[in-house]
């Protein structure tokens, strides 16, 4: 299959579709991390050149609920909102049969803007293999929805608050943001084999 991954520097999802077989590419306005097939550019332009698939990963800073009190406290953001949710809705529409665009819990005010589009499936990286615990939206076109493949809730468990909620508690750095959005290859994995 043809597969765009879109809004990935990472190319974690990317590589797991190319070790399948599948021709592959991630874009993002960075370049990748990690050489491979990759468009540095806005994912707009490239959209309509005949995918079968895409994944995106859109950004969720005004969108998630995890952010929605600084809506109050800095006005600015509304109109960054307002911008978050168009292109979110611009994947959602975009002309691809078979689609996974993903993002945190959103807040009522970027599921209004979206038109209220409920996501498919809510999974977590302990579903996958990885001992941690950060709700991810699937909103999915054309596809099953994804299946666990490797549940760690109980070894999880068995982790401080701390260690299974690692990522909210990364100390600051310019590559904080990095660290908290790479995709979990566990997850990428899943969605190589099943969607692939
Ligand atoms: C939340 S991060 C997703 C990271 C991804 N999970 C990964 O493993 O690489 C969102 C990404 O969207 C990218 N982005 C934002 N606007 C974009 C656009 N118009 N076209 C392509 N990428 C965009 C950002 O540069 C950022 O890397």
């Amino acid at each position: 299959m043809r597969v765009l991954v879109a809004c990935e520097y990472s190319g974690v999802v990317r590589d797991a579709f190319i070790a399948r077989g599948h021709d592959a590419m991630s874009c993002d306005l960075l370049p990748t991390d990690v050489p491979g097939p990759h468009y540095q550019g806005d994912v707009t332009d490239i959209l309509e050149d005949g995918w079968d698939l895409m994944i995106a990963h859109p950004p969720c800073t005004y969108l998630s609920n995890s952010g929605v009190s600084w809506l109050h406290r800095d006005l600015s953001r509304w109109d960054k909102l307002k911008d978050g949710a168009s292109f979110f809705k611009r994947l959602l529409d975009a002309p691809i049969p078979l689609k996974a665009i993903e993002n945190p819990i959103m807040h009522k005010y970027a599921k209004e803007l979206i038109g209220n589009i409920k996501q498919t499936q809510v999974i977590h990286p302990w579903m996958f293999g990885h001992p941690e615990s950060k709700a991810t939206c699937l909103w999915l076109t054309g596809l099953m929805p994804l299946r666990e493949t490797h549940n760690v809730y109980h070894e999880m468990m068995q982790l401080s608050k701390a260690k299974r909620q690692r990522l909210h508690w990364l100390p600051p750095g310019p590559d904080r943001w990095k660290e908290r959005s790479r995709t979990f290859t566990g997850i990428a994995e899943a969605m190589a084999i099943q969607w692939g």
